[in-house]
């Protein structure tokens, strides 16, 4: 189990049967090292004149990768082999960030090495922060992270080329590295606070708070509760496989875009509710909700199939069983708030009833919603200081590091072609142009 292996040659097969020409063609299944085996379809085309159809990807494995192992059925997370809940209780985020880049924990020198690599590349081009005063005051953080990341290639031409390693290594350290400098650049732009540069003494996540939360004017102290809190939160977020921002950022990749161009898309499609954005509509539907004599009403809009409300922060759709990040966050959440000595906080009781009531609905049961990584992440994020807007932009700060690790794969993979999916017309036919006078 945890030695890993290039796909093995195909032993096995599926037989596929047409039943309008009788013809049947053998498609290999291609083994894993763990987790389910795929079907290989990619000579159906040629062979059959059939292209595969699966709208959401639900049957559909993209890539070949050594990077991350999710079993939805048992509540299974591994990176690089290692168990989530391990990395979570012993290990820091620069580690798993060097573990998710280069296959293996490092040795003390290679993290020696490897976090004075990052805290080089920490500080942004001066003229950066020119580029922000062209947003309105009131943008949201995560469309200024969208568009300053993209903007990245605008500033650093020398890591541009992505057939060359040490570009490609360059790129990868000042993305990780910038992502909390450019975020918390967000926050501040949007307070209305001066920049607060970069200090390389600290801890990522230290260094992160530090420059979100310090003003010139005061001294600031970091609190090791909640910068382990932090970290613990990046740690949680740094890769989750094939999900729908990281196929966005192979999909980028594929066609030889450079990686600021496609960190930014990257961020672009965390954005959205239904992923990376839910930890923000959590927040918003536990105001909503208000009270938790409220719950019974808004469990019941949830089930409602002609209402469009949904529990923000439950159901997955690998995880059916629980979500192990949300298990850890849960309990994170007690930590910080026992540290800022909040003794009630009516967002995680009402949060915690919500819980119990939909994990007894059968509606939640036969369906296996389970609350995911974004149920508990908002409390905490809250409780630190963080206004809602800026929690997605948290986990994009640590999800660069399983998009990087991610792009890096694909573009060291010999087998790596541009990705472009077909589709099932079902448009019109041919038909001839008419000019407008003779259309009725
Ligand atoms: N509330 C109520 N019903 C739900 C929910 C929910 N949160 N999630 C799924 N369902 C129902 C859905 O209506 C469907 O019912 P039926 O079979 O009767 O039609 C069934 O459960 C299966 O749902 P699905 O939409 O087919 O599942 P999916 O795999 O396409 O979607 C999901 C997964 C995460 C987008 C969805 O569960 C959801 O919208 N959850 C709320 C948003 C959220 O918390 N997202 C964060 C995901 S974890 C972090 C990340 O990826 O960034």
């Amino acid at each position: 189990m945890s030695q890993p292996k290039t796909a093995a040659a195909p032993k096995k097969k599926a037989i596929l049967t047409d039943t309008v020409t009788n013809k049947t063609m053998d498609l290999p299944i291609i083994d894993g090292s763990i987790g389910p085996s795929v079907i290989d379809v990619r000579k159906l085309y040629a062979d059959t004149g059939y292209f595969t159809y699966d709208p959401g990807f639900t049957s559909t494995g993209s890539c070949e990768s050594k990077i991350t192992y999710i079993d939805g059925d048992e509540g299974l997370l591994l990176h690089r082999g290692y168990p989530i809940e391990e990395l979570a209780e012993h290990s820091n985020f620069m580690e798993v960030a060097y573990l998710l880049l280069n296959g293996d924990l490092p040795t003390l020198e290679e993290m020696k090495k490897f976090e004075k690599d990052i805290t080089y590349h920490t500080m942004v081009h001066e003229q950066l922060s020119t580029f922000f005063r062209g947003f309105r005051r009131d943008a949201h953080p995560m469309a200024v992270m969208c568009g300053v990341v993209g903007a990245l290639s605008a500033f650093y031409h020398d890591s541009l080329d992505i057939n060359d390693p040490h570009q490609r290594m360059i790129a990868s350290f000042r993305l990780i590295a910038k992502m909390p400098t450019i975020a918390a650049m967000a926050f501040k732009y949007s307070m209305g606070q001066p920049f607060i540069y970069p200090k390389n003494k600290l801890s990522y996540a230290e260094n992160f708070l530090y420059m979100t939360f310090a003003v010139p004017a005061e001294d600031y102290q970091n609190n090791p509760v909640l910068a382990k809190a932090m970290d613990r939160l990046f740690i949680l977020h740094a890769d989750h496989e094939q999900n729908a921002s990281t196929s966005t950022v192979r999909l980028a990749g594929s066609s030889g875009a450079n990686p600021f161009a496609c960190i930014a898309a990257g961020i672009a499609s965390l954005w959205g509710p239904a992923h990376g954005g839910a930890n923000e509509a959590v927040l918003a539907m536990l105001g909503q909700i208000g009270d938790k004599k409220n719950i019974p009403e808004f469990i019941k809009r949830a089930k409602d199939k002609n209402d469009s409300f949904r529990l923000m922060g439950f159901g997955h759709r690998v995880y059916k069983n629980f979500d192990p990040r949300a298990q850890v966050m849960r309990k994170s959440c007690h930590e910080v708030l026992g540290e800022l000595g909040v003794k009630h906080e009516p967002l995680l009781d009402l949060a915690m009833e919500l819980e119990r009531i939909a994990l007894e609905d059968k509606y939640f049961v036969e369906r296996k919603l389970y609350p995911n990584v974004d149920f508990y992440s908002g409390i905490i994020l809250r409780a630190m200081g963080f206004p809602t807007s800026m929690f997605t932009v948290l986990f994009a700060i640590a999800r660069t590091v399983g998009w990087i690790a991610q792009w890096k794969e694909m573009i060291e993979d010999p087998s790596q072609k541009i990705g472009r999916p077909r589709q099932l017309y079902t448009g019109h036919t041919r038909r001839s142009y008419k000019p407008v006078q003779q259309r009725g």
